[in-house]
């Protein structure tokens, strides 16, 4: 059965957008916990832009289920996460001036410097992801490195329609039976939602889907009438 991996970032991005301390994401790790999540995913990245240091160490204290640690292949990043213990983490590439992860990690280009941090990381008894495109040859070379799952990039997928869509599905399904062929276990997300996640999630031997915006965007769209209701009342009270 395909699990799901909440990813948690955006409530960090309403927190930080005043640095504040609510929203809280550890709080709501454990709402997405109730709601039947299967692990929290967060991306900490370099810049601090929304995860920050304090949620990861707290996650990893407080959650019940996994602790999906997305980064970029970097010393900073290695030296935390080998503190931290995450379940396990997906490397993933990171450029300051994207507004999220635009394609996948290019292991093919890497393949030395990525054995060395992955087995680095395997020391620690941490399993590693590569989050990459359904592209054979960044497949082989995941194999190559010694990557314990891959996660396919469904960002493409989730941009096209009709046709261009159904081809991109198809290779998406090549890609996953490559991997699991080579014994890599397979994941999937990015722009993954509530209208084209059942397709990807039928896939045989989809391990785990990663999802986080269209979650947390659903979350407003449940909740706002609610609060908005909330706070009419104790305006209107007096
Ligand atoms: N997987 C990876 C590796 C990601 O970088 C992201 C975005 O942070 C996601 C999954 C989730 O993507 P989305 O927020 O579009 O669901």
């Amino acid at each position: 059965m395909t699990t799901l991996g909440v990813n948690i970032d955006h409530i960090a991005n309403v927190r930080q957008a005043r640095k504040t301390v609510e929203p809280d994401p550890v709080q709501f790790a454990f709402l997405a916990e109730l709601g039947g999540a299967d692990s929290i995913t967060v991306h900490l990245r370099e810049d601090r832009r929304h995860i920050q240091d304090r949620d990861i160490f707290l996650l990893k204290e407080t959650i019940k289920t996994k602790l999906n640690l997305e980064m970029a292949a970097t010393k900073e990043m290695l030296e935390i996460s080998k503190k931290l213990l995450p379940d396990y983490v997906t490397l993933v590439p990171e450029k300051r001036e994207e507004v999220t992860t635009e394609g996948g990690l290019d292991v093919k280009s890497n393949v030395n410097y990525l054995k060395n941090f992955v087995g680095y990381l395997k020391d620690s008894n941490i399993q590693v992801s590569a989050f990459i495109d359904p592209l054979n040859e960044q497949i082989n070379y995941s194999k190559e490195i010694g990557f314990d799952f891959i996660e396919l990039h469904t960002g493409k997928y989730a941009e096209l329609k009709g046709y261009d869509q159904y081809k991109e599905l198809q290779r998406i399904i090549e890609s996953t039976h490559e991997a699991n062929s080579m014994g890599l276990i397979v994941n999937a997300g990015h722009g993954l939602n509530y209208n084209n996640v059942e397709k990807i999630a039928s896939i045989d031997n989809m391990n785990e889907l990663n999802i986080g915006h269209s979650i947390v965007a659903r979350a407003l769209a449940v909740g706002l009438e609610k609060s908005v209701r909330e706070m009419k009342s104790l305006i209107t009270q007096n």
